[in-house]
């Protein structure tokens, strides 16, 4: 554990331009330089790094962050990593919380079996590229298949002879513990621990870091009684469930495309990779994890899935799909057509041409599933409501209004059903889903409470945990109107009002809104960005005012900028994507989704102002009745001013409630 502040030294001692420069040529441009980003694809320099601040910012693809951030980024470096690296660099001593003896024991295991996989690893590939058995048997076998010297080096692929313990032998002239080769499955535990991976050519499988977590062994013949693949066993290093084959090698495209390739095997990983397609990446047999699917959202949060065209791939794609979309992704799926899967298909098409294919056979997935299950059901009205309640069920995961609305229309069209009609099905699901969570909160909290304060009046106590998940809820649509107006706010909307059109900039939109009524937000975070929105000068272009925000003086405010700008694209995307056709739309979707985010925040503000009202006439009336007769006036008075401000309240939070229904985002 590295002591905070060793963490503080490195980020006082680092400088960005420094840091970058490692990376990107950068020219001087004013106080900042400027230089090509490492994110996107550019031509020209949209990639700016301020020294003063510290901090890099893309005004193309919106990445910022400070050096550790940019490290983390472009190097797919951990936290301490990154600190590490920048300690090191800038001569830093590291201090570290002492670990216990334990600790220490297991970070010298894991660090041994790391080095094992990796002399085996190298093992294979000595096998493969310099025995005469490997050259015939494996090396010609891969080059059938296609792949080049230079795939076959970059993915390390190796072979693993006939002979019943060559591998043995050789572990056993290096030293290493028998018990660790069992553990990471190369020898077997029975008890002649002879070699578990024999006459099969080796497909490493490397971590994020490129460290060697394990191995798949295909088999050169197929052999009855033996599985096609052998797969190292789960192991203090190979967690299965969290690891991609094909993420070491395709990181970086996947951040550069900003778009993930999901396939099946490990060699529709290497077939498409030496394609060109780079960006590529496989759950390797099993079906996909959240934690993959987490560990993919790191890079990006777009996958596409490629499936073999027939209809066991079909349904297998139904069934990640859920948890894809649940997990926050944008879902596609191409389909290879008959007989094709992305290895053969590959094989048989230029780059170009594959990539072409690709960009033109992508379908959001839902609107998909739409098109297929629709087909299936085949105009009977019973299998049409089924697919109805399928489809509701799915866009139900999805969190992003923008991107379920348009998915709505989208499904709507394409199951030819109205979309009042799935969008009441898909409420009915988020409000359920809503109420089991609050009940759910409710009985795990009520529970110990109520043996703890038995004989208490249960009417006094208060409900305290539901009280905090109203918290969360309220905070949460602060928040979210924050995110709103710093992502858009120098979108223009139209309006018009009593026959006069006007147009503002979403900015402006939320202060009038907030200023109005005369609401502060009660969370200070969202008070301190509207008020230093406010003070900005809204000439500047939208991108520099994000960059002021980055290099507030409040690091909260720095950190929830960074993480509003690290998911931007639901709605830009959209608007880039469909730039001429759907802007009028699209005006009314953020105006929308800006009214109801200010009317739920208003309302909140409201409620608790009108909670603290009551609060005030119930002490008044206590008081009132202790009191002498010469003050009972004065506190009468102050009641029937309560009672005033509170009723005006009440209109207030009638009418929002009349316009929040009018807006409720589908
Ligand atoms: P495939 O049978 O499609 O294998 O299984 P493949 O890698 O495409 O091999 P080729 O093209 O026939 O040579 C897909 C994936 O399922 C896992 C492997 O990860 C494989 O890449 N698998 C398959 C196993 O783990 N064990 C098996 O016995 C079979
Ligand atoms: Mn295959």
């Amino acid at each position: 554990m590295i002591t905070p502040d060793t963490i503080q030294r490195v980020r006082d001692a680092a400088r960005i331009e420094e840091v970058v420069g490692d990376f990107v040529r950068l020219r001087r441009r004013g106080a900042n330089l400027i230089g090509l980003c490492p994110f996107h694809n550019e031509k020209s320099p949209s990639f700016s790094v301020s020294p003063a601040k510290g901090i890099f910012k893309c005004f193309g693809c919106g990445k910022a962050g400070d050096s550790l951030g940019f490290l983390m980024e472009v190097d797919q470096m951990t936290y301490p990593e990154a600190v590490r690296k920048l300690a090191e660099r800038y001569s830093i001593d590291i201090e570290e919380r002492q670990q216990s003896p334990e600790e220490q024991e297991q970070a010298q295991t894991k660090e041994t079996l790391f080095q094992i996989n990796e002399a085996i690893a190298n093992w294979f590939q000595t096998q493969l590229w310099e025995s005469e058995e490997g050259q015939i048997a494996a090396l010609s076998y891969f080059r059938e298949r296609g792949f080049t010297d230079d795939t076959i080096r970059a993915f390390r692929l190796g072979y693993a002879p006939k002979s019943w313990n060559s591998l043995g032998d050789y572990a056993k002239e290096k030293g290493y513990k028998e018990e660790y080769l069992q553990t990471l499955g190369l020898i077997s535990k029975s008890d002649r621990k002879t070699d578990v991976f024999r006459e099969r050519v080796m497909f490493p499988i490397l971590g994020t870091s490129g460290r060697v977590l394990g191995f798949g062994g295909r088999y050169l013949i197929k052999k009855e009684n033996s599985p096609k693949y052998i797969n190292s066993p789960e192991s203090e290093i190979y967690l299965k469930r969290e690891v991609l084959y094909g993420l070491f090698q395709g990181k970086q495209r996947i951040i550069k495309e900003d778009e993930c390739y999901l396939v099946e095997g490990y060699t529709d990983v290497i077939s498409l990779f030496q394609a060109g397609i780079q960006n590529v990446v496989s759950s390797s047999g099993t079906s996909l994890t959240s934690e993959q699917i987490r560990l993919i959202r790191r890079f990006t949060k777009k996958v596409t899935l490629l499936y073999d065209g027939d209809a066991a791939g079909i349904n297998a794609s139904f069934r990640g799909i859920d948890m894809l979309l649940e997990e926050g992704m944008e879902v596609r799926v191409v389909l290879f057509p008959d007989g094709d899967d992305p290895d053969s298909f590959a094989r048989k098409t230029d780059t170009e041409a594959l990539k072409t294919f690709l960009k033109n056979q992508a379908q959001n997935f839902l609107a998909f599933k739409a098109h297929i299950l629709m087909a299936e059901a085949n105009n009977d009205p019973l299998k049409k409501a089924e697919v109805l309640r399928q489809m509701a069920d799915s866009l139900a995961l999805i969190r992003d209004n923008f991107s379920r609305i348009t998915l709505i229309q989208d499904c709507s069209q394409r199951m030819e059903v109205p979309e009042e009609m799935l969008v009441s099905e898909i409420n009915r699901r988020i409000r359920k889903r809503v109420s089991e969570r609050n009940q759910a909160e409710h009985s795990q909290s009520a529970e110990p409470k109520e043996s703890a304060e038995a004989g208490d009046n249960p009417e006094l106590s208060l409900p305290e945990p539901a009280q905090s998940h109203k918290e969360i809820q309220r905070e949460t649509a602060q928040l979210d109107l924050i995110r709103l107006t710093v992502l858009y706010g120098d979108r223009l909307l139209h309006f018009s009002e009593n026959e006069q059109d006007f147009t503002i900039n979403a900015l402006t939109y939320v202060l009038d809104e907030l200023d109005k009524d005369n609401i502060q937000l009660p969370n200070p975070l969202a008070q301190a960005f509207i008020e230093t929105l406010d003070s900005l000068d809204q000439e500047e272009r939208w991108s520099e005012i994000q960059a002021v925000l980055i290099g507030h003086e409040k690091s909260e405010i720095q950190h929830k900028v960074l993480d509003f700008l690290q998911s931007p694209y639901h709605l830009s995307q959209y608007w880039e994507e469909r730039h001429n056709i759907l802007t009028e739309r699209e005006d009314t979707l953020l105006k929308k989704t800006l009214a109801h985010s200010i009317l739920s925040v208003k309302m909140n503000v409201l409620l608790d102002r009108s909670d603290a009202l009551r609060e005030n006439l119930k002490d008044l009336q206590i008081k009132q009745r202790e009191a002498e007769s010469n003050v009972q006036e004065e506190l009468q008075l102050k009641s029937i001013e309560t009672l005033a401000e509170l009723s005006k309240i009440q209109k207030l939070i009638q009418r929002f409630a009349t316009e929040l229904s009018r807006v409720i985002i589908r």
